[in-house]
């Protein structure tokens, strides 16, 4: 019997992407298998999240949940990776002395060995470099069946109705990391600074997923409108020219990214939404605040009339768009002016579907410094409003879908219904409807017939051949 491997995913996408390379990797090194099960695996690996102490917290309740399956199984190893294991390293095995590698998101590749030198020697492994790029010259090549792709990939968007698992697309991750330092953000430590992937690597991954029956990509990172892919022959290409090649790319119906950020939004990216229709209808671009005082606090470096210019200059070619963002609300200083400039900019922006937490302290970063002397009740407060309003646009998204005839790519069957298919649409919203299983990984047309908040239910219209 092979081995067996047990993932455990907390935080973005990118982890997720990390996992099933980690999945890939010991498949291919030492001929492991994955279980859902963790009671029957030899090892058990934690994908970290620290972009909120919350998050942080999580793991290691979650590793306290494993550690007596050590007594039944003496040969179990337990690996701690991800963006907890890339802050903290070896103060881990303080926390959780059981913790038999650590290794972080630029070592994955290196887990056989780890994993390998850990049973030889008896001792923990810690290696939580950063050796650039090196991760993904030593990737199996990609391979559908592997992903095991869940909701998480699908955009930033996950609280929604998503298939249980998603087929005919697929994520291709092509930068890493951050270089913006945003004052209350562990990423660029944890991640390390941008690197993009050499252009001729990310299209030949994209290419081998066409060959697999993929229609779709995403294509990820933490900020991926930042790429600059080195070409072979010695110069760079732009995020922009990226989107329009793969576009190009026969097989591939839609393109999708995710996360981008502001201030990389050129006006060459924002013509590819003229030029590019495979180029979906959504586009997520956390904004953060709607106070330029708190964004210059944030160091966002850009103002809000900027946001906003992005925005009408994105909508004037694409009327259809649907924007989502990340906001943080009761970042410190934030006053109650601050806080209504964030609802206005919701207001005249119209937002769908979005990511907003309490501003949470993170060790180490500028804005841990600044005075932050707003009561919590009244941060709560704001919270709720906020997402009040938001959870009332979104709703409002939903409506306006009702009657119309969208195209979704069938990914699977629904969470919610197993007897029903999970289709997405070009705006990044999933619909439920009866069909036939032969469906999944096509192309369908449905129309919107009901709506429940804002989980959306269809009939099909027509499927194409
Ligand atoms: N690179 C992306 C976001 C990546 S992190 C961007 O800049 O747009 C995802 C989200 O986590 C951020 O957009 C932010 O809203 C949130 N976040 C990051 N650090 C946080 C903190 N210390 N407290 C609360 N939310 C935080
Ligand atoms: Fe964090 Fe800012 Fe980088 Fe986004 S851009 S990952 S919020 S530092
Ligand atoms: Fe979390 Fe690291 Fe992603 S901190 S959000 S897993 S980049």
């Amino acid at each position: 019997m092979p081995p067996k491997l047990y993932i455990k995913t907390f935080g973005c996408q990118m982890n997720e992407y990390d996992s099933g390379k980690m999945a890939d990797v010991l498949r291919a090194g030492a001929g492991m298998e994955q279980t859902d099960n963790p009671e029957e695996a030899d090892v058990i690996l934690f994908n970290t999240c620290s972009i909120r102490e919350k998050a942080e917290e999580k793991v290691f309740s979650d590793l306290g949940r494993v550690r007596p399956l050590k007594a039944a199984n003496p040969d179990l190893l337990i690996g701690v990776g991800g963006c907890v294991a890339s802050q903290e390293g070896a103060l881990i095995l303080q926390r959780a002395p059981y913790v038999d590698v650590v290794f972080g998101p630029q070592t994955l590749h290196r887990l056989p060995q780890l994993l390998q030198a850990c049973r030889d020697t008896g001792r923990p492994q810690v290696d939580i470099s950063f050796p650039e790029i090196e991760k993904f010259d030593h990737l199996p090549a990609p391979v559908l069946g592997h992903l095991r792709p869940s909701t998480m990939l699908r955009g930033a968007l996950s609280k929604d109705e998503g298939p249980q698992a998603a087929t005919g697309t697929a994520s291709v991750s092509i930068m890493e990391g951050c270089s913006k330092y945003c004052t209350y953000c562990v990423v660029p430590y944890t991640r390390g600074e941008e690197v993009s992937r050499p252009f001729v690597d990310v299209m030949r991954d994209v290419q081998e997923l066409v060959g697999q029956g993929v229609k779709e990509v995403m294509l990820l990172g933490q900020n991926v409108n930042a790429y600059c892919g080195a070409t072979e022959d010695g110069d760079t290409v732009d995020f922009a020219f990226l989107l329009q090649a793969v576009a190009a790319l026969e097989g591939i119906d839609r393109l999708r990214y995710t996360t981008s950020h502001p201030m990389e939004m050129t006006q060459n990216l924002i013509d590819v939404y003229a030029s590019t229709p495979k180029l979906v209808s959504h586009l997520h671009l956390p904004v953060q605040s709607g106070s330029d005082r708190i964004l210059a606090a944030m160091k966002r470096r850009h103002t809000v009339l900027e946001y906003k210019s992005i925005i009408r200059r994105i909508r004037a070619v694409r009327p259809d768009i649907c924007v989502t963002s990340d906001f943080i609300v009761g970042f410190p200083g934030e006053t109650e002016q601050d806080f209504e400039a964030t609802m206005k900019l919701i207001d005249e922006v119209g937002f769908d579907n979005s990511f907003s937490y309490l501003y949470s302290t993170r060790p180490g970063t500028p804005a841990a410094e600044m005075r932050d002397d707003t009561p919590h009740e009244v941060k709560a407060a704001r919270l709720k409003r906020l997402q009040d309003r938001i959870m009332e646009q979104e709703e409002g998204v939903a409506q306006a879908m009702l009657g119309t005839v969208q195209r979704v790519l069938v990914e699977g069957f629904s969470k919610k219904n197993a007897q029903e298919l999970a289709g997405r649409t070009d705006n990044n919203r999933v619909v439920n409807f009866p069909g036939t299983p032969g469906m999944i990984g096509r192309f369908a047309e449905v129309k919107i017939t009901q709506v429940v908040r804002h989980t959306l239910r269809g009939e099909l219209v027509s499927e194409p051949a």
